[in-house]
């Protein structure tokens, strides 16, 4: 599986998300590799209607019902058809308690997928999580053209793998080759979560198609 977070780059807004998210849509429609758009909420009823995929939010909020202003509801967000959404993006940290509250009421059907960024938390506060996936992100190589989560990490990926079995896990940071899914893989990932390699690329199809292949046996 490969989650494309378009974060709040401008290339991935409005029309940047619609074509992004065709583009999500036809790679994974000619690999068979499942692709998720991950977008920010002002995007999600648009892609999800013009372009007809799932998404999945960048991050809910804390309070989802009553009266609260401004905060992502995970219900509303589910029962409008989104798929799910990230939890403790390293660019959006949530304190572990809280992590682990909206864990307990979290929507049925709604994945939750929870990002660690370093093999002490898998160990530590999020050892015994309740997420649907677990994605690991350290965030010293977010954004990195030319080191990876699999070319610099390799060993914490298998420790958080072996740790979690067999809950799915997913690696990001710095993706952006084929070696790096394949690496990925090989070291018992379900996946990858990759951003700039997509959204900032002259070519986005040309990357995500490129990065599929490492998913071929
Ligand atoms: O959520 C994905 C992300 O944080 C990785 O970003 O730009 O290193 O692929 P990037």
């Amino acid at each position: 599986m490969i989650l494309v977070n378009f974060k709040n780059y401008e290339s991935g807004w409005g029309e940047g998300a619609i074509k992004i998210a065709g583009i999500c849509k036809r790679v994974s429609r000619d690999s068979k590799v499942e692709i998720y758009p991950v977008v920010s909420a002002l995007d999600t009823y648009r892609i999800m209607k013009e372009v007809g995929v799932e998404v999945i939010l960048q991050a809910v909020g804390e309070e989802w019902e009553g009266p609260s202003t401004g905060q992502i509801s995970a219900i509303a967000a589910q029962r409008m058809g989104v798929k799910g959404s990230l939890i403790n993006h390293s660019e959006l940290k949530m304190r572990p308690g809280m992590v682990k509250k909206l864990l307990k009421i979290w929507p049925k059907d709604f994945w939750s997928i929870v990002c660690i960024h370093s093999v002490g938390q898998a160990e530590g506060w999020a050892k015994n999580i309740k997420a649907d996936w677990v994605a690991y992100e350290p965030s010293s190589l977010i954004g990195s053209k030319d080191k990876s989560v699999a070319s610099e990490k390799p060993e914490a990926i298998r420790k958080i793998v072996n740790h979690y079995q067999p809950k799915p896990v997913l690696v990001g940071a710095g993706v952006h080759s084929l070696e790096d899914v394949k690496t990925s893989i090989s070291l018992g990932a379900r996946g990858i979560l990759v951003s700039s390699d997509i959204i900032k690329a002259v070519d986005p199809e040309k990357e995500l198609r490129e990065l599929v292949q490492g998913f071929v046996i």
